[in-house]
């Protein structure tokens, strides 16, 4: 379609170039029709912008911010459990992350587990959207939304024993939390992006 379109206008510049030197000369002048300028394609302008996009890549690489770890919330959890669970004044504790990264994670990591939209499955709420606020207030008499919260009610952590909590009850056991979790919610959650990477395995 396109190259008989081309043809067409070709010729129907030929046409009117030849009609113009019968015109004006009296006579076909046909070098003149042959030098008719006929529009060329643009240069090619492809070399310079992939360059160009090179570079920025290269820029933002070796920005050289920390690499993140590639980890689960359910994983999250764990780990902070298995280091005691760690505060929001502690030192950052280690967690080996689903590349086989030795990754360090904080406290700030976990509040995000648990205040995060959308990170246990497609269009996940996050706890706090119902564990929030005063304990005795909040559903289920559980506020997720900061530290002295999390650690009000024993249950909850079970004095640092993972498998004996009623987190691990309701994400791992049950599967029910968040609530309204469908059956089909991956396991641990979505693979989610925290921390920092301290060395490769
Ligand atoms: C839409 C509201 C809602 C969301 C979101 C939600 N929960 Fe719940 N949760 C409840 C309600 C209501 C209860 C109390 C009823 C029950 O135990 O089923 C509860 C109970 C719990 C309990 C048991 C508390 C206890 O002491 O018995 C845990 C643990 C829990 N939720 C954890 C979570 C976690 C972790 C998330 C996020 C991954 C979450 N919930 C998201 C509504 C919610």
């Amino acid at each position: 379609m396109r190259k008989g379109k081309l043809l067409v206008m070709l010729g129907a510049l030929f046409l009117v170039a030849g009609l113009a030197a019968c015109g004006i000369q009296g006579a076909p002048n046909f070098a003149k029709v042959e030098h008719t300028p006929i529009p060329t394609l643009p240069p090619a302008t492809l070399p310079p912008v992939e360059e160009a996009l090179q570079a920025s890549a290269g820029e933002e690489g070796e920005a050289g911010a920390a690499t993140p770890c590639r980890t689960t919330p359910v994983d999250l959890l764990q780990a902070w459990f298995e280091a005691g669970l760690p505060g929001p004044d502690a030192e950052p504790f280690t967690l080996t992350d689903l590349d086989g990264n030795t990754c360090q994670v904080t406290f700030e990591d976990v509040q995000f587990v648990f205040s995060q939209a959308g990170i246990w499955y497609d269009g996940s709420p996050a706890c706090t959207q119902c564990h929030v606020g005063d304990p005795e207030a909040a559903l289920g008499q559980l506020s997720l939304d900061n530290y002295e919260h999390i650690m009000s009610k024993d249950a909850t952590t079970a004095g640092g024993n993972w498998e004996q909590s009623t987190l691990y009850d309701r994400l791992v056991v049950r599967k029910d939390m968040p609530l309204g979790r469908p059956a089909d919610a991956p396991e641990k959650g979505l693979e989610i992006f925290v921390g920092q990477v301290v060395s490769g395995e």
